[in-house]
């Protein structure tokens, strides 16, 4: 099965407002319309700035969704400083980054938060706002050699409960630890290896069919220069890009990879 390739860039805390229209407003204008048709492309700047970049691609007709970095599980109530996925759905969100390592890491996010996250998206009647579940080991579980199971184990507890039909809207990407910001890319054979384990992984969830559909994405220092290798892999459909992702041109190199 050919998966459509899914390039998104997480702004992380980066970008006032007036900055991410800017920035919205040059990608915008460097994207050609028919891309769209060969690979989904989402930018996912911080919640503040989800609305104003929303209207500069509604306004050029540019085909690049938005995406948010996190969501909170509940409907509504006294959750002081949290986002519903309700408010998510009104912006028109296509994606929400979920999981990521830096709220792991940080702000001491579980695989259990991650999986409420998940389910709340995918939850109720399907109104398109696709998970993107991040995966990921540490340098030191890499280097005791169990990244697999690791890895292994944060997609099952990510997707406990989530149906057949709702696994078909994930999106996972595996983000070494390691390689995130520090310019230290994995290597093609490092990042296809986890994300074929990822798939295997799903398909015994779910059965191959489901597996084969889902998108897998590399994350980790990936830019213009090695994004084509990493998506020549069989299992890599994509990527979720930093730092390379908060220039426009950088940016859309990386979405020209995968055209
Ligand atoms: P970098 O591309 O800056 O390494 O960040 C990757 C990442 O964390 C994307 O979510």
């Amino acid at each position: 099965m050919s998966r459509k390739p899914l390039i998104a860039g997480n702004w992380k805390m980066n970008n006032t407002i007036g900055e991410a229209v800017v920035l919205a407003q040059e990608i915008s204008n460097e994207f050609e319309p028919d891309w769209a048709e060969t690979v989904d492309v989402a930018v996912c700047p911080p919640f503040v700035d989800l609305k104003p970049v929303k209207t500069v691609f509604e306004f050029d007709r540019t085909k690049i969704a938005v995406g948010a970095q996190n969501v909170y599980w509940e409907p509504s109530g006294a959750y002081t400083g949290e986002i519903s996925v309700a408010m998510l759905k009104e912006i028109g969100c296509g994606y929400c980054i979920v999981g990521h390592s830096e709220r792991r890491t940080l702000f001491g996010e579980t695989n259990e938060d991650v999986n409420l996250k998940v389910k709340a998206l995918l939850g109720e009647e399907r109104d398109a706002i696709d998970p993107i579940i991040c995966v990921g080991e540490s340098l030191a579980v890499r280097d005791e050699g169990s990244y697999l199971e690791f890895v292994e184990a944060e997609v099952n507890a990510a997707l406990a409960g989530v149906s057949e039909d709702e696994a078909a809207h994930v999106v996972i990407a595996y983000e070494p630890i390691w390689a995130i910001g520090t310019g230290r890319t994995a290597t093609p054979e490092q990042a296809q290896e986890v994300c074929a384990h990822i798939r295997a992984t799903v398909s015994a969830l779910y059965g191959d069919d489901i597996a084969e559909g889902v998108r897998i994405l590399y994350g980790g220092s990936m830019n213009e220069g090695n994004a084509d290798l990493l998506m020549a892999q069989p299992d890599i459909d994509g990527g979720l890009i930093g730092g390379a992702s908060l220039a426009a041109g950088s940016f859309i190199g990386v979405v020209k990879a995968a055209l």
